[in-house]
């Protein structure tokens, strides 16, 4: 199944990304459409409007198209206004979740040449005034406001060797891993009642006990989690007290 519909399989005019018969943007005005309904595109389609040197590293880095879309789903159906990605890589997980919903996504990424690549995505996709990047180390920058956050697995390069890693412009460390840990457990235990944050694979920390997880999806290769912070500290994993004995 393709979302490139109209093209017939074997013409060589399928999968190009400036291909548009009809002129303007055709081609990603159907990928974004394709994003809404259930038939999602392969995602190799999607990553075709990514620079090439970031295109064979998204099945290892970047989030799927459908684990985008779930996300994107429940943020509709929470009417959740904005979402901050920690680690927003080329921005794929922000740029396809803005496509599926209505609400605004900010990206934040160490790596400048992928915030650049995540700016010209959105740009491409016709989302920039919904969906904006910045640079930025997520353990040395104030982190902003948001009503919910993604995570994937931001600081996990740092347990790598360095076949595993998107490149070696930035430092991968056990120590950075440590502190960028601590900066995100720190900084969730910080946010007000009602936050939601969203997790694919964790983020190599644990959440303070007072968010509750309200969905979990397990169809996918790694864990997808919706939490919300509850108002009473402890009060999701806290269990009833046993009468003391007299
Ligand atoms: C697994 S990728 C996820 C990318 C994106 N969120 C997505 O789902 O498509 C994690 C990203 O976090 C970035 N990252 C890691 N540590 C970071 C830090 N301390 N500050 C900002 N970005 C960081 C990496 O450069 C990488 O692009």
């Amino acid at each position: 199944m393709s979302s490139e519909r109209g093209i017939p399989e074997g013409d060589d005019r399928r999968g190009r990304p400036d291909h548009d018969p009809e002129g303007g943007n055709t081609a990603t005005r159907r990928i974004a459409a394709a994003l809404r309904t259930r038939d999602l595109p392969p995602d190799e389609v999607f990553d075709r409007y990514l620079p090439e040197a970031l295109q064979g590293v998204s099945s290892q880095h970047w989030s799927m198209l459908r684990i985008a879309v779930q996300v994107a789903r429940w943020v509709n159906e929470h009417r959740i206004a904005d979402v901050l990605d920690i680690g927003s890589g080329a921005g794929k997980f922000c740029v396809a979740a803005a496509l599926a919903s209505d609400a605004r996504y900010l990206g934040i990424e160490h790596r400048p040449r992928l915030v650049e690549a995540a700016r010209a995505l959105a740009h491409t996709f016709g989302v920039d005034d919904r969906v904006t990047f910045i640079e930025g180390d997520a353990a040395e920058i104030v982190l902003p406001d948001a009503e919910a956050y993604y995570v994937y697995n931001p600081f996990g390069e740092n347990l790598v060797g360095p076949e595993e890693w998107v490149d070696d412009e930035v430092e991968h460390s056990r120590g950075r891993f440590e502190r960028d840990r601590a900066t995100l457990e720190a900084f969730f235990d910080t946010r007000p009642p009602g936050t939601y944050v969203f997790t694919y694979n964790g983020f190599g920390g644990t959440l303070p006990a007072n968010y509750r997880e309200m969905r979990c999806d397990r169809t996918t290769f790694s864990v997808l989690r919706m939490l919300r912070k509850t108002a009473r500290p402890g009060s999701s994993t806290a269990r009833p007290r046993r009468p003391r004995r007299t």
